[in-house]
């Protein structure tokens, strides 16, 4: 029974057309620079963080004509910045003590299925616990937020507070703020992607230093 479903998927159109898809990649990719993966492969110093939504429609290096190698990636359900994130907290870690990026982005979207999800009164599951910290957004901005009477709208309100949150939520490790003390050039930013026109948006709460930061969250 296993084998045959194992058989099933191996042999499914959409599985081979990936690997299908790769050889051709590599075909292209030599074919207009024969030495590309050669010279990739000897490292990487991306400029930039960046923290993303793993929504399919929001990949990072499409959507900034970027090319591999210039942006340093973590993804997750509605691009969030969790302080208890041991994942995250690596990532982030590496990108700031090691790699050196000069700017973190993090880049929430318009229509964001976490963001619908969370703004509803309906279970989901496990994912409800991930979910609580957006609810916990929608919390701080209540006020504003009821008044939107379009449940869209008002999701796409919610996206921008969540970057936003998650923007301040960056600022507060340690991690960002030791960079910011030891002189380290970092900028912190906030973006909003739009499904709809392909247009980032900049929510302009960019961050270089812990000057506008709360004192309860300043290390010493
Ligand atoms: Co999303």
């Amino acid at each position: 029974m296993c084998a045959k479903i194992e058989n099933d998927t191996l042999n499914s159109e959409l599985y081979k057309n990936l690997l299908e898809g790769n050889k051709q990649f590599v075909e292209d990719t030599l074919k207009s620079d024969p030495h590309y993966f050669e010279n990739l492969a000897k490292g990487q110093a991306p400029p930039v963080f960046w923290i993303g939504c793993a929504d399919s429609r929001v990949p990072a290096n499409q959507i900034t004509h970027t090319a591999p190698g210039q942006i340093f990636v973590h993804r997750n359900i509605a691009n969030m910045v969790i302080h208890s994130d041991m994942n995250m907290l690596s990532v982030l870690d590496y990108a700031v003590n090691v790699l050196k990026v000069k700017q973190v982005i993090v880049t929430g979207h318009y229509g964001c299925g976490g963001v619908m999800a969370a703004i509803s009164n309906e279970q989901f599951g496990l994912i409800d616990n991930w979910l609580r910290h957006i609810k916990d957004v929608y919390r701080l901005h209540a006020n504003e937020l009821d008044q939107i009477k379009d449940i869209d709208e008002r999701c796409d309100r919610l996206v921008e507070y969540n970057v936003i949150e998650n923007v301040y939520n960056l600022c507060k490790t340690s991690i960002v703020q030791n960079a910011w003390h030891n002189g380290q050039p970092l900028g912190v930013h906030g973006w909003v992607y739009s499904l709809k026109t392909g247009i980032i948006t900049d929510l302009k709460v960019s961050a270089y230093d812990d000057a506008n930061m709360d004192n309860v969250f300043k290390f010493k």
